[in-house]
């Protein structure tokens, strides 16, 4: 089954009314196309199940996830906020037309010369440890200060992106938490937010339910000790969307009709009154509005396996390789030929590990066939690199039957930027 943002048209796959055939063409493969209207839909859908059920909330666009100007510029329009990690994220967030008042820094391991930089882009600081809170006082003192829990559950698709419990390296734990707020206090900051991240890639409601549980008793613990009122909760992102054809979607109706039930009688039980609510989906907003077309141009059989080699590596999509995740493949110009042939289909990269998907099912396949690997919007560009001295793909931004080029291919001059031969060289 296909997402419905793709169609086949008389064997040939379509993406939101354009042919991915002349896509190829016209601008050449590897190449990420992204669906606007799949975006605006996700971030809808996100927005209704979460205001039906409360007053304050905000939806932060974690940018990670996809740091295009136009994935950006589109969120800005549907009003979103934006969780960014990096000086990086919050200067295209910025240059994208979001505000800095509605920019979030979520950071770890932050530097001084990064704090001036958040400080002068008049951003959110959300802190991650007494260090770093300390250094940021010593500069300023914000109106606001959020600070990211370790609320002890983490969760995710894989231990790498499991960001809570013991073997994390984020947020405060209980005690330190404590002593973050009343340090921030006692240099007369008084507006405070309390934040989590558990994870990434989270089909289920169960932990999120847990960690709300924790960061609520901590937050309690928090409000009671020292008397401070939280102006936003922050539950942080996670939300997962099905990669395999027989995963079942998050339930994101059924998550807003429990866990925000849940908060909201917590905040009552614990006189923690009605702070705005914080949620940060970057998966969830931006993995099924992209695709990633990619040509055959190898077909090889060895004693043991068939392979078709095809010009996306893991310099392209790192997911497969660094998570062992699992993208859906189809092969956009024979969409009506029956799977007949296993394949492994191999990148170029001189890894062996460069492997986009193993033992699939295929159609037969030929030489400048056209793959594409499906939910591949989130984590996909954002985590390409120049690995090989590969330049990284183009992008493109299709909306009902439209196209356009937002992200020029690299060239090999781009693989030159920024290097030069040492003087005694020369
Ligand atoms: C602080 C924070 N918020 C939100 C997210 C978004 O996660 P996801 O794309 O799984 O929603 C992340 C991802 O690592 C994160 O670190």
């Amino acid at each position: 089954m296909l997402p419905k943002i793709l169609e086949n048209r008389d064997g040939e796959l379509q993406i939101d009314g354009v042919s991915n055939i002349e896509l190829a063409k016209k601008y050449g493969t590897p190449l990420y196309v992204m669906s606007e209207s799949v975006i605006r839909e996700k971030y809808r859908n996100m927005f209704h199940a979460m205001s039906s059920k409360y007053q304050k909330i905000r939806i932060f666009y974690a940018a990670k996830a996809n740091t295009s100007l136009s994935v950006l510029r589109i969120l800005r329009d549907e009003g979103a906020y934006v969780d960014s990690v990096s000086p990086g994220e919050v200067f295209l967030a910025l240059k994208s037309g979001f505000p800095s008042e509605k920019i979030l820094f979520t950071g770890t391991s932050v530097t001084d010369d990064e704090l001036r930089f958040l400080l002068n882009s008049g951003v959110k600081i959300n802190i991650d440890s007494i260090s770093e809170l300390r250094r940021l006082l010593k500069m300023v003192t914000p109106d606001f200060i959020s600070i990211r829990v370790n609320p002890e559950i983490g969760a995710g698709h894989h231990e790498h992106v499991i960001t809570a419990g013991k073997q994390s390296k984020f947020g405060l734990w209980e005690d330190d938490l404590l002593k973050a707020y009343e340090i921030a206090r006692a240099h007369g900051v008084r507006q405070f937010g309390l934040h989590m991240h558990i994870g990434s890639g989270v089909l289920n409601i169960e932990p999120f339910a847990l960690a709300v549980e924790r960061l609520l008793q901590i937050g309690k613990r928090v409000h009671d000790t020292l008397n401070i009122s939280f102006d936003l909760v922050d539950i942080g992102g996670g939300f997962g969307v099905p990669y395999r054809p027989e995963e079942k979607a998050l339930d994101i109706g059924l998550f807003s009709d429990k866990i925000l039930s849940l908060i909201k009688q917590r905040l009552k039980e614990y006189g923690l009154g009605e702070p705005t609510l914080g949620f940060e989906p970057g998966r969830y907003i931006v993995a099924e509005a992209g695709i990633l077309l990619s040509a055959v141009n190898t077909i090889k059989t060895t004693p043991f396996k068939k392979y078709a080699g095809i010009d996306a590596g893991f310099n392209t999509l790192i997911r497969p390789a660094m998570y062992g995740s699992y993208h859906h493949i189809v092969v956009a110009n024979r969409m009506n030929e029956s799977p007949c042939e296993v394949y492994d289909i191999a990148g170029p990269l001189c890894e062996s590990g460069d492997i986009l998907g193993r033992d699939r099912r295929l159609p037969e396949l030929q030489e400048a066939d056209l793959l594409a690997i499906l939910n591949a919007g989130a984590y996909g560009f954002s985590m390409s690199s120049q690995y090989n001295s590969r330049p990284r793909p183009a992008e493109i931004l299709v909306n009902r039957g439209k196209h356009a080029l937002v992200r020029g291919r690299e060239t090999l001059e781009d693989l030159l930027t920024g290097q030069e031969f040492a003087p005694w060289l020369k």
